[in-house]
């Protein structure tokens, strides 16, 4: 896909933001977004079959064991959003990863503090978005 309009992001609102009841606070601000929209939602828990194909980047790494063990207590809201510059916006939207380092006004910056627990998963690049979306929702079009 390419990098410009019409381009899709896969969200993760992790197992934090759930059991947080921050559901709606998060997809507020990402539907706030003028011209974004969303594609797909769906509330699930994740396995660690899934996990280990959405971070296998990070799988043997020191903190994948606690990872796994978090995104998998409980549910998550999955979604795709589409629109202009989708991709590098909700990260902006998100803030940098340690909550602590991430900007007031940023979704991570105003609800987490841990970096564990940062209530929310974006694709950091276009590649990534693609290969997201098919685990996340392989019907999709
Ligand atoms: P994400 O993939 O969830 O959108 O987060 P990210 O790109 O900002 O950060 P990444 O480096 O991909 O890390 C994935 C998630 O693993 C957890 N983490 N824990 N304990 C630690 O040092 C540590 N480092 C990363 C976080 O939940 C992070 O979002
Ligand atoms: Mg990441």
């Amino acid at each position: 896909m390419p990098t410009s309009f019409p381009q899709r992001t896969l969200i993760l609102l992790k197992t934090d933001a759930v059991a947080r009841g921050l559901i709606g606070e998060i997809v507020s601000r990402i539907e706030r977004k003028a011209g974004w929209r969303i594609v797909a939602l769906e509330l699930r828990t994740l396995d660690g079959a899934l996990l280990e194909r959405h971070y296998a980047e990070h799988v043997g790494k020191p903190f994948y064991g606690e990872l796994v063990e978090f995104m998998s207590s409980g549910p998550s809201v999955a979604m795709v959003v589409e629109g202009e510059n989708v991709v590098a916006g909700v990260r902006a939207l998100a803030g940098r990863t340690d909550p602590l380092r991430a900007g007031p006004g940023t979704i991570r910056g105003d609800l987490a503090t841990r970096v564990q627990e940062n209530v929310i998963h974006a694709s950091d690049c276009a590649d990534a978005a693609e290969r997201e979306m098919k685990i996340f929702f392989p019907d999709l079009s």
